[in-house]
């Protein structure tokens, strides 16, 4: 049972669970990084990769299949194998299987009537969130592109931004700032990550303060180490968040209460695709 007056928590489990226990029309505002599967452009699926994980395994450079020699090879740590291993079943994390139509019209419901919805996505399943999201009844306000300081290794031109799809509930409500464009330019983590696929603070601050006035409360469905949620805090907005893996759960609330290190972290939460991907491939 959850304590719907409480804010500023992280619920350890299923959205789904978390969401069931609010009614319509509850929080001000939802900024997520939603979890999918990584679908690169380039490769092709081996025969062994797909006896292992299934012709319906997307095709692209991250799941080849990780031969197994490599993973063995002296300068793989373990921390590193089982991150190409979920690479080779194209995740970065264990838990990205949920489908959009599984959480977005929960998340809808929840939503007040005239809220904004941030959705960061990358360009492959960009087209499917957007459709499903305006199928659970989504507006799309615009298009916003995060220019980070790095790039990903792709044949058809190397991948430097992601994408953000920005929605609203209901009426249209203005930005706070309407002088700002649609481009974040904001330097990735680079080095030892909180999460594989750990989002800038300053990041998700950006998105919170044009959508909510202090002490409103932001949902975040999908914490991982709890980027949006450290951005709520700082931006004197309230959040409340899920998050399903227990490790992540506990690096976001060491987070919060300002004692998480990167270096004990780090290494559990894996590898960046990118980086496997150099050492692997
Ligand atoms: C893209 S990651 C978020 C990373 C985050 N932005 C950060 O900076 O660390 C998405 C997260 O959603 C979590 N997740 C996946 N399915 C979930 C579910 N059904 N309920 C709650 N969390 C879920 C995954 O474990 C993963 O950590």
């Amino acid at each position: 049972m959850v304590d719907i007056s409480k804010t500023n928590f992280i619920y350890c489990g299923d959205v789904r669970d978390l969401l069931k226990e609010y009614p319509d029309n509850f929080f001000d505002c939802v900024v997520s990084d939603v979890p999918y599967k990584i679908i690169t452009g380039g490769a092709r699926v081996t025969e062994e990769a797909q006896e292992k994980y299934g012709k319906t395994d997307p095709s692209g450079i991250f799941n080849r299949m990780v031969c197994n020699d490599r993973l063995k090879s002296k300068w793989l740590k373990q921390g590193d194998a089982d991150s190409a291993l979920l690479v080779a079943e194209g995740k970065l994390f264990q838990h990205c299987d949920i489908k959009f139509e599984e959480w977005l019209p929960e998340v809808y419901r929840v939503l007040k009537d005239g809220s904004h919805a941030y959705f960061m996505v990358n360009s492959r399943n960009l087209n499917e969130l957007q459709t499903k999201a305006e199928a659970a009844g989504f507006k799309f306000m615009n298009l916003l592109v995060w220019v980070k300081n790095n790039k990903t290794p792709n044949k058809y031109y190397m991948q430097q931004c992601e994408f953000v799809l920005f929605l609203r509930k209901g009426f249209a409500k203005n930005i706070n700032d309407m002088g700002k464009g649609n481009v974040f330019i904001i330097p990735n983590i680079i080095g030892t990550k909180f999460h594989p696929t750990e989002k800038p603070v300053e990041l998700m601050q950006e998105m919170i303060l044009q959508s909510t006035q202090p002490n409103e409360i932001v949902l975040e469905p999908f914490a991982g180490s709890a980027a949006t949620c450290v951005a709520a805090v700082k931006c004197g907005r309230r959040f409340v968040a899920a998050e399903i893996e227990e490790r992540f759960c506990k690096i976001g609330e060491d987070r919060l209460q300002g004692i998480a290190e990167r270096k004990k972290y780090g290494i559990q939460a894996g590898l960046e695709a990118d980086q496997i991907q150099q050492k692997l491939f």
